[in-house]
C-alpha cells in the first residue's frame, strides 16, 4: 500500500494571525508558481492557535489545499482547565491533525509518556489525527542506544488503541531539533523502523503498513530528499524551515530533486 508522503511546517511560537495570511498566501502562489502537483504529497501547517480560525478562513475561501493542525490540545474535552484548548474545538476549527509530545513540550510542560497517550486518546475522541512525536536526548542515545527511548516512548502511546486507528508518528531526536545537526538518513531509517515494527507489534500489519511516519530535525531542502528516500520515512516535520517560504516550498517539492 503506497502511503502519501507529508510534509508538515510546524510553526513552533513564530508568526501571528496577519503574518500567518500572508505567509500561507505566499506558499501557495509559490507552488503554483512551480507547478506542484497538489495531490503528489500532502502539506500542512501548525500555526499557533491564535491563528488557527484565520488560516481556516483562508484555506476554506482560497480552495488551498493544505491541512491544518494545531501544536497542541487537552486531554480534557471541557471544564475548568484555565489555558487549556479542547479537542471539540479544534475538530471544529477542520484541524485534521494535532501534533502531540513535541520534545519541546515534554522538556519544558513536563508531559510525561501518560500524559501523550492521554492527549492521544483526546485528539482520537474527536475525529482528530495526532502526530505523535518520539525521540531520544543525546544523552539517551549514549545510554540506550539509538532506538530503546523513542520505542518505549511510542509503545505507551499506542496501548490500548484499537487496530483502526489513524495516527502519524514523528521521529524527532532531540539533539537535532533545531541545532542544525541533522540526522543521517540512515540514522532515520534505523528508528523509524524500529518504530513501524512496533505499531505492527501493537496494533497489527494493516496499521504498520498504512501508518506514514515522519522525521523532524534540521529537515531542509538540501537534505529532505535523501530522507524521503529511505523505506520506511514518509514524510518530514519541520520546523525552522517551515516558516521561509522558498524553502518550505522546495521541501514539498522535494521529489523534484531526489536524484539530486
Ligand atoms: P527544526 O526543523 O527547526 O530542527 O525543528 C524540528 C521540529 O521540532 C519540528 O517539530
Amino acid at each position: 500500500m503506497a502511503r502519501t508522503p507529508l510534509i508538515a511546517g510546524n510553526w513552533k511560537m513564530n508568526l501571528d494571525h496577519l503574518q500567518a495570511v500572508a505567509f500561507v498566501q505566499k506558499l501557495h502562489w509559490t507552488l503554483k508558481d512551480a507547478k506542484h502537483e497538489d495531490g503528489s504529497v500532502e502539506v500542512a501547517v501548525f500555526p499557533p492557535f491564535t491563528d488557527i480560525r484565520t488560516v481556516q478562513t483562508l484555506l476554506d475561501a482560497d480552495k488551498i489545499p493544505f491541512a491544518l493542525g494545531a501544536q497542541d490540545l487537552s486531554a480534557q474535552d471541557s471544564g475548568a482547565y484555565t489555558g487549556e484548548v479542547s479537542g471539540a474545538f479544534l475538530s471544529k476549527l477542520d484541524c485534521g491533525y494535532v501534533i502531540i509530545g513535541h520534545s519541546e513540550r515534554r522538556q519544558y510542560h513536563g508531559e510525561t509518556d501518560e500524559v501523550v497517550a492521554a492527549k492521544v486518546q483526546a485528539a482520537l475522541r474527536h475525529g482528530i489525527v495526532p502526530v505523535i512525536c518520539v525521540g531520544e536526548t543525546l544523552e539517551q542515545r549514549e545510554e540506550s542506544g539509538p532506538t530503546a527511548v523513542s520505542v518505549e516512548q511510542l509503545r505507551v502511546a499506542l496501548a490500548g488503541l484499537p487496530a483502526d486507528a489513524d495516527v502519524v508518528i514523528a521521529y524527532e531526536p532531540v539533539w537535532a531539533i533545531g541545532t542544525g545537526q541533522v540526522a543521517s538518513p540512515e540514522q532515520a531509517e534505523e528508528v523509524c523502523g524500529a518504530l513501524r515494527a512496533v505499531i505492527g507489534e501493537v496494533l497489527g500489519a494493516d496499521a504498520a503498513e498504512r501508518t506514514r511516519i515522519l522525521y523532524g530535525g534540521s529537515v531542509k531542502a538540501a537534505n529532505i530528499a535523501a530522507f524521503m528516500r529511505e523505506p520506511d520515512v514518509d514524510g518530514a516535520l519541520v520546523g525552522g524551515a517551515s516558516l521561509l517560504v522558498d524553502e518550505f516550498a522546495a521541501i514539498i517539492r522535494y521529489q523534484k530533486h531526489v536524484g539530486v
